[in-house]
């Protein structure tokens, strides 16, 4: 449980912060029914193994089996909305321009539905299409060849999704604005991440090394807690609107919810 003066403390923090760094994962977007990759049970990895399901090594021995599952991915997100955590984010960009940058590891695109614009996507983009064989080169799926997967009309390369695989490196230059945004920041909220992929995980020792405080949000232990100032136990939706919103607006957040 979390005491109303450790609340305080973070929002006391939040206030004095000219510049606000957000590390989500996939607990982040739990609360609009995205499922986790870790979480006992209803994890993608207590039913996967990520090495066939998110590796290139995966796709190439079950090219159909591994598109099926991320076109099942891309459905359930589309169905999905953001919830009270991802709009209390955004809403604090729109109110504060300029200080606050969002890092995530999630694919799901539910910061920037929520209306967040600082957005640094560590892990790709689940809506997004690449060539297997050339990274990088875009191909759009209307245009693609049907076939599970499609294929490019203009190369006959195998479609794949827009994801960050294990064994595979960061954007290069998304990877640089996180470490600078981490390395800048005076405060680092860490959100819903169990903090066990690198280099992803590596920018919450980052943020420390450089002098920020760095608190954790989540209702679990996870492998960062011991890098925080602040563990705050607790879920993002309930806890982001609580931190980040004036006190009128984050009632309405929570109504507009229950809705
Ligand atoms: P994990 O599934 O490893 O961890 C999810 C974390 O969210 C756990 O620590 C949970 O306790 C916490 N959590 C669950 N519900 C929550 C809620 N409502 N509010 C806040 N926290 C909650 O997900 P990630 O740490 O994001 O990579 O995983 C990192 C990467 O590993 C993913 O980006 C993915 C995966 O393999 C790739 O696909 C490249």
């Amino acid at each position: 449980m979390n005491t109303p003066q450790e609340k305080q403390a973070v929002r006391a923090w939040i206030a004095q912060a000219t510049h606000i760094a957000v590390l989500t994962g996939a607990g982040m977007s739990a609360e609009s029914g995205v499922p986790t990759f870790r979480d006992a049970q209803t994890g993608y990895w207590a039913q996967f193994n990520p090495q066939d399901m998110a590796s290139e090594r995966g796709f190439r021995a079950a090219p159909a089996r591994v598109w099926d599952w991320y076109a099942h991915r891309r459905a359930g997100v589309a169905a999905v909305q953001p919830n009270a955590g991802h709009q209390a984010l955004a809403q604090f960009e729109q109110r504060h321009p300029g200080r606050l940058t969002v890092v995530t590891q999630n694919v799901d695109g539910l910061h920037q539905r929520a209306g967040s614009r600082s957005v640094l996507c560590l892990h790709g983009d689940l809506l997004a299409d690449r060539w297997l064989d050339a990274p990088r080169a875009c191909c759009r799926l209307g245009a693609a060849i049907p076939g599970s997967p499609p294929r490019c009309p203009g190369c006959g390369n195998l479609v794949r999704p827009g994801v960050v695989w294990f064994g595979e490196n960061l954007p290069v230059d998304v990877l640089d604005a996180a470490q600078q945004a981490a390395q800048s920041a005076e405060l680092l909220l860490v959100v819903g991440t169990a903090g066990a992929v690198y280099p992803a995980a590596g920018l919450a020792h980052l943020a420390r090394q450089a002098g920020a405080r760095v608190v954790i949000i989540n209702p679990a232990p996870s492998e960062l807690d011991s890098a925080a100032h602040a563990v705050l136990r607790g879920t993002a939706a309930q806890l982001l609107p609580q931190l980040l919103c004036p006190p009128g607006v984050e009632r309405v957040n929570r109504e507009t919810e229950r809705v």
